[in-house]
């Protein structure tokens, strides 16, 4: 391990922490193993798909994928605090006509090692073209699982709503007497509402589909997902000071997402390729934003010996 990776620092807390608001060039596997047990507050990751992107940057065989990410989920559970979350985005892919079960398999296979799965987010790509396949359709959503270690975590729910929407102005302008008690469902559900709750509310808490572009902007990386989608997860379960994880960080859109957030980072790749693009990424970003006081200096002097020129 070079001396840089082995920079210690201190958290808040003053837990010393290996790897603090770096990149580090490694199989996360074996680099978590240099982290102390609970120092992180969110997980949140994008790993390979099985192995979709063989040709770009490798992959596993979907029959051997859930043996292969067993271990690192072990470490991610050793590493986060009881209190944090782990948010894993993945998609099955097709295989042989059919859907492949590894994704399903791995939830289970979690859950018998401890995890708790909490809860599935859905990312609609809404920018997606029209496509023919003969026997399904633009495959245009993906999975967010949440794993928690427990069932009390940290969640910032008013950091995430929305405006309620135009169909307040008509909906709560004209209230019934039912409007104004709770509704129990009709059909049964268990669910039921009382619309007057929202009468002058602005923003509303938002539901777990998340509507976001695919951004094709960083053509470095074959799988880059938009920083917006790190950073609904990272200002959801999150403060400013916290530590954020991405053990398959790729071209460092989560960490560039904790920075802009004030929060620190772990950035772990088995690439060297894909190390240095998150690194300079991070560079480049790290003189644009001010807030990042401590970093400020020390980027000022790489700008200037000319390392990051022109990317500005
Ligand atoms: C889906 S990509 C992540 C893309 C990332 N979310 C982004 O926005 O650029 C998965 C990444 O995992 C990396 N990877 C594969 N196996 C790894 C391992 N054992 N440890 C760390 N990184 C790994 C690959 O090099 C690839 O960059």
């Amino acid at each position: 391990m070079s001396a840089k990776n082995n920079l210690l620092r201190r958290n808040e807390r003053g837990m010393k922490i290996p790897h603090f608001d770096e990149i580090v060039l490694g199989d996360c596997t074996e680099i978590l193993k240099d982290l102390p047990a609970d120092c992180v507050d969110l997980v949140f990751t994008s790993p390979p798909y099985a192995d979709q992107r063989q040709k770009t940057y490798g992959g596993v065989h979907p029959n051997d994928y859930v043996e292969w990410f067993l271990p690192k989920a072990d470490q991610f559970f050793r590493v986060l605090k009881p209190t944090g979350t782990f948010i894993l985005n993945i998609k099955e892919k097709v295989v042989d006509g059919e859907r492949h079960t590894y994704v399903m398999e791995l939830i289970l296979e979690m859950r018998k090692r401890g995890w708790l799965w909490t809860e599935e987010f859905i990312w609609h790509k809404k920018n997606s073209y029209p496509g023919k396949w003969p026997n399904r359709f633009r495959d245009n959503w993906e999975r967010l699982l949440q794993f928690n270690k427990q069932k009390q975590f940290r969640m910032f729910q008013e950091e995430v709503m929305v405006p309620v929407g135009d169909w307040s102005k008509t909906r709560l302008s004209n209230l019934s007497e039912t409007d104004k008690t709770r509704d129990e469902s009709r059909v049964g559900s268990g669910f039921g509402k009382n619309v007057s709750n929202w009468v002058g509310r602005n923003l509303v808490y938002p539901t777990n589909v998340l509507h976001l572009a695919t951004e094709s902007s960083n053509q470095n990386h074959s799988a880059t997902f938009p920083r917006a989608l790190p950073n609904w997860f990272i200002r959801l379960f999150t403060q400013r000071g916290d530590l954020v994880l991405d053990p398959f960080v790729g071209s460092g859109t989560t960490a560039l997402a904790a920075i802009e957030l004030g929060r620190h980072y772990t950035g772990i790749d088995i690439s060297k390729q894909y190390v240095e693009l998150a690194r300079e990424r991070i560079s480049v970003a790290q003189i644009r934003l001010p807030h990042v006081a401590e970093h400020r200096e020390k980027y000022k002097t790489i700008r200037k010996n000319g390392a990051i020129k022109g990317k500005r």
